[in-house]
């Protein structure tokens, strides 16, 4: 018989396909219903997962030959790490496959908040544009800003490249000193700091149970009135009630989101706020990225199915998210 895989969706790029050399590949969505998808588990020794499938306890529960999980992605704060290292089952991911993918998007968003790009497209559709005009949505400069990165990894150190060639100034929070010898590396501040002194706060740093709402009331009180937030990092690092207190009390200049504290569901006031620029969780999503992230996921079960190690293990758990 041979091995199983069994993947919660098709992937782009051939990769999926090619494991079907030497292995029985299955696909299912978890959406169809746990009455389609538990049974499929029952002989599976490898799952290739995205990060909309919660994967713990009770998963493996049914899945007793479980040697690897795949998650097609960087984040794995949809896997219970400690849980499948307690039943000997391996967990990996796609790091840096995702990094500029993900760093452009971050920038696409502010650009897009600055410079009022959103706004622009639905004035000019509705019909709303009579001609140049010296104050025509006049936004403002990258130039001479301050970006406060929170979690200089590979990510938020592609942000910082990034915005350094806008004339943008960056700090950043890290519980890690800065590396002297990365010249991509931002001067470390407080997080206090931080809040304070950036026009523009990106979030760069896994969910865990440390930064679940990290990016609370309280950070929102510190933030310039002015201040805009990305994030395309995780939704529930943000209290989203919290950002809708402080753009409605005017504590906030703006945001652009990539990803929401309960998605796909988006609190409403986002919706109907032109100071929000909203992009459904897709700052990775371009064909080379997404396929990247797909060779990876399936070079990995390949090799832990033939019994090789890993070559992207996920990190250790640091803690339920
Ligand atoms: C990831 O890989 O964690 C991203 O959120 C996918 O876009």
């Amino acid at each position: 018989m041979r091995p199983v895989v069994v993947a919660t969706s098709p992937l782009p790029g051939p990769w999926l396909d090619s494991l079907s050399d030497a292995f029985e590949v299955r696909v299912v969505d978890p959406q169809d219903g746990r009455e389609r998808f538990w049974p499929e588990l029952s002989d599976a020794d490898a799952l290739i997962a995205l990060l909309t499938v919660p994967v713990g306890e009770e998963l493996f529960a049914r899945a007793p030959r479980l040697k690897i999980v795949a998650n097609y992605a960087v984040g794995v704060d949809n896997v219970d790490r400690a849980a499948a290292a307690a039943r000997g089952i391996l967990v990996t991911h796609t790091p840096g496959a995702l990094t500029d993918a993900t760093a452009d998007a971050a920038m696409a968003l502010l650009l897009a908040l600055f410079r009022r790009v959103i706004e622009g497209d639905r004035l000019v559709r509705a019909g709303g544009y009579a001609g140049w005009k010296p104050d025509l949505l006049l936004g403002r400069d990258l130039k001479g800003k301050t970006l406060g990165i929170v979690g200089p990894g590979r990510i938020g150190k592609a942000v910082a490249r990034r915005a350094r060639a806008f004339g943008m100034t960056v700090i950043a929070f890290a519980r890690s000193p800065r590396d002297p010898d990365d010249p991509d590396d931002p001067t470390r501040v407080s997080l206090d700091e931080l809040w304070r002194r950036a026009d523009v706060v990106s979030i760069h740093v896994p969910l865990t149970a440390e930064t679940r709402h990290l990016v609370d009331d309280a950070a929102f009180s510190k933030m310039k009135p002015d201040a805009v937030l990305i994030n395309t990092a995780r939704g529930p690092i943000v209290d989203e009630m919290a950002l809708c207190r402080a753009l409605a009390e005017g504590r906030i200049g703006g945001a652009g989101l990539d990803v929401f504290e309960n998605e796909p569901l988006i609190a409403p006031a986002l919706l109907d706020d032109d100071r929000v620029v909203l992009y459904p969780h897709a700052a990775s999503a371009t064909l080379e990225t997404r396929s990247e992230m797909a060779r990876m996921v399936c070079e990995d079960v390949r090799r832990v199915l033939s019994g090789e190690p890993p070559r992207w293990p996920a990190p250790a758990d640091r803690g339920t998210a």
